[in-house]
């Protein structure tokens, strides 16, 4: 009886130093810091080039939808092209996290260089050697569509705004210790030097990926990680509402299969207008204000690409959920 006793004891030591090895590490290395290169990406003062920018950032690539206060959202959503002065929390399973002020004050972009900019959203670290969340899908934007971005960003007028320090919590710490790497460019991790818009599927995927994110939202994905679980495009993704708590909406099946692709049966001009129309569920994430404002060639573009995809079988039940737990 006594050395069993003394046998639990000894059991019950090692598993509290074990555990407390466990917090000890994850609260000492969840802030580690990554090296990737600095793309030798210089801002352009031409105007053409400027203006490449700017569409980029209030429409397909949607800076505006992330990075404005949600004050900001009604005038943004009414064709205002107010400066991207940062967002509000969002608000993930691993913790609350900023997106930053895009302007040229020194709270914002002022104190980065065009190639930490650069590097942020290609390679996925931050200024100070952050892993970021994964939330940004520009990792292959081409060097002339991030020259544009990051010229038209220099030329706003720069706004005071603190961007809040994120907040992991005990998770998200300990996925930062363990499972967050930064993410950069796929393929061969080369980047095009241009990619020429035009109306074809190809230009299309170039958008969907890699700029418009439909197929980071229109895929299943591990909010804790932000890991790719389902098969790309054929939805499944539940999204908490930012902007109206307690409501989700799960994210529609894109790919053509005939029984359960949402939009199988959908023409090109049916797309186009679908996406003129703007928001309809209030409680979606999809930043239809920023989408909207896309072109015709754009839109033309992506639904070509999207007939390109291999139809996957996935029925999505109901877009619009609420939530059990109110968050
Ligand atoms: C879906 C929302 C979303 C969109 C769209 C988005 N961002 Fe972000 N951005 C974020 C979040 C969230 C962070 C903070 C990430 C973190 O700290 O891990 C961030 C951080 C950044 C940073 C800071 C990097 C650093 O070093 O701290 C830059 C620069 C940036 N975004 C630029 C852009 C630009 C330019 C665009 C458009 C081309 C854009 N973002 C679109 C959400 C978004
Ligand atoms: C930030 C996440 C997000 C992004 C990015 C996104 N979507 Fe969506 N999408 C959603 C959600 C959530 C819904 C369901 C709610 C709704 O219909 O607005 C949806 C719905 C749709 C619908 C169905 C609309 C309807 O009326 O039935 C289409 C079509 C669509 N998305 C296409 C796209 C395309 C194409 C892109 C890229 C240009 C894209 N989405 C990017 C989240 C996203």
């Amino acid at each position: 009886m006594r050395t069993l006793l003394k046998f639990m004891k000894w059991v019950g030591i090692i598993l509290v130093l074990l555990v407390a090895g466990l917090v000890i590490t994850i609260l000492s290395t969840h802030d580690k810091t990554y090296e990737a290169p600095y793309p030798d990406i210089h801002a352009s003062t031409d105007s053409a080039v400027i203006a490449r920018g700017r569409y980029l950032a209030y429409g397909p690539a949607h800076c505006s939808g992330c990075h404005s206060p949600l004050s900001n959202w009604e005038r943004i959503a009414a064709g205002e092209e107010l400066p991207l002065e940062g967002g509000f929390a969002f608000a993930l399973p691993v913790g609350n996290f900023y997106p930053a002020n895009l302007t040229p004050h020194e709270t914002g972009i002022g104190k980065m260089t065009d190639p930490e900019i650069a590097r942020a959203l290609r390679h996925g670290v931050g200024h100070d050697g952050r892993p970021l969340i994964d939330i940004m899908p520009f990792h292959n934007l081409s060097e002339e569509d991030l020259t544009a971005v990051i010229s038209f960003l220099r030329t706003q007028p720069p706004v005071e705004r603190a961007t809040p320090k994120n907040e992991p919590n005990f998770m998200g710490k300990a996925v930062f210790a363990f499972v967050i790497k930064p993410v950069g460019p796929e393929g061969n991790g080369e980047v095009a030097h241009s990619v020429t818009p035009d109306t074809t599927a190809a230009y299309g995927e170039y958008l969907a990926n890699f700029v418009a994110n439909c197929r980071g939202c229109h895929t299943n994905r591990d909010l804790k990680t932000g890991a790719y679980i389902g098969e790309y495009y054929s939805g499944g993704f539940l999204m908490p509402s930012a902007v109206h708590p307690g409501m989700a909406c799960m994210t529609p099946n894109l790919t053509p299969d005939p029984e359960t692709g949402h939009i199988a049966d959908w023409s090109e001009v049916q797309f186009i207008e679908r996406f003129r129309a703007g928001r309809i569920i209030p409680s979606s994430e999809m930043p239809w204000e920023q989408f909207q404002r896309m072109s015709h060639n754009d839109l033309k573009a992506i639904y070509r690409y999207i007939q390109t995809l291999k139809p996957v079988q996935n029925e999505v039940k109901t877009i619009v959920h609420q939530l059990a737990e109110q968050r």
